[in-house]
């Protein structure tokens, strides 16, 4: 039986992660955070200290990982043995992150992973490329999109509610850098599917953007 495959695609901030998980626990189905593959990925080579030059060893390190995210209400994340739920959700995470998933070989390596979470009854994969590369047969597919501020102001409050120190202005910097590298680079960069629905959450609600996806589910 084909598994429906709902991807929700953009750019840092614009409420994939709530909106996704959200949609997954109401329609009962597995949900895939891309973003936090690549987050792993920069943690683990860091901790072994791998140049980010070194292709063949990041891509060796990505090969060898064993990511659990346990799904109960913990959410915790481990990574070989230790639990990263802490380091995962640090900026300077996702920027190692986006810089390593500019990388071809690396993105590659990753992809496999990313396409076993298709199971039944259902998915909801939440990242960059999920509509455009790595399910470019799914059935739905969304692109939320928030103004600049909003993004920066959304990962403000998140970062502090998880009690990690922040900055305004720095979220707002390294967010734009790190999604015009995300959008510009040659391989998969964040742009929609050409049968993606655009949403711009800015002015809506968390609960009003899981009431038009879900809108374009029954559809
Ligand atoms: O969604 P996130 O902020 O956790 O993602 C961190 C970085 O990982 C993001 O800046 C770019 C990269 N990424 C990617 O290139 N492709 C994806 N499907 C998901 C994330």
């Amino acid at each position: 039986m084909d598994v429906p495959i709902l991807t929700i695609d953009g750019p840092s901030g614009a409420g994939k992660g709530t909106v996704s998980r959200l949609i997954a626990q109401q329609l009962g189905w597995h949900y895939l955070d891309s973003g936090a593959i690549y987050r792993a990925l920069a943690i683990a080579i860091t901790e072994k200290q791998v140049p980010l030059d070194d292709i063949a060893a990041i891509v060796d390190t990505a090969e060898a990982m064993n990511l659990i995210f346990e799904c109960d209400a913990t959410r915790h994340i481990t990574l070989d043995g230790h639990d990263i739920t802490q380091s995962i959700g640090l900026e300077s995470t996702g920027n190692i992150a986006s810089k390593i998933a500019a990388i071809p070989e690396i993105r590659a390596e990753l992809l496999h992973k990313q396409q076993c979470y298709k199971e039944l009854p259902g998915l909801v994969a939440d990242g960059r490329d999920m509509g455009t590369v790595v399910f470019p047969h799914a059935q739905y597919k969304v692109f939320l999109t928030a103004s600049a501020l909003t993004c920066a102001k959304r990962r403000y409050k998140q970062l502090k509610e998880k009690g990690i120190d922040a900055n305004l202005s720095k979220i707002t910097a390294d967010i734009q850098e790190r999604d015009q590298r995300d959008s510009e680079r040659e391989f998969s960069p964040l742009i929609p599917a050409k049968e993606a629905i655009c949403i711009d959450s800015s002015d809506l609600s968390i609960e009003q953007v899981v009431e038009s996806v879900l809108g374009l589910l029954h559809a």
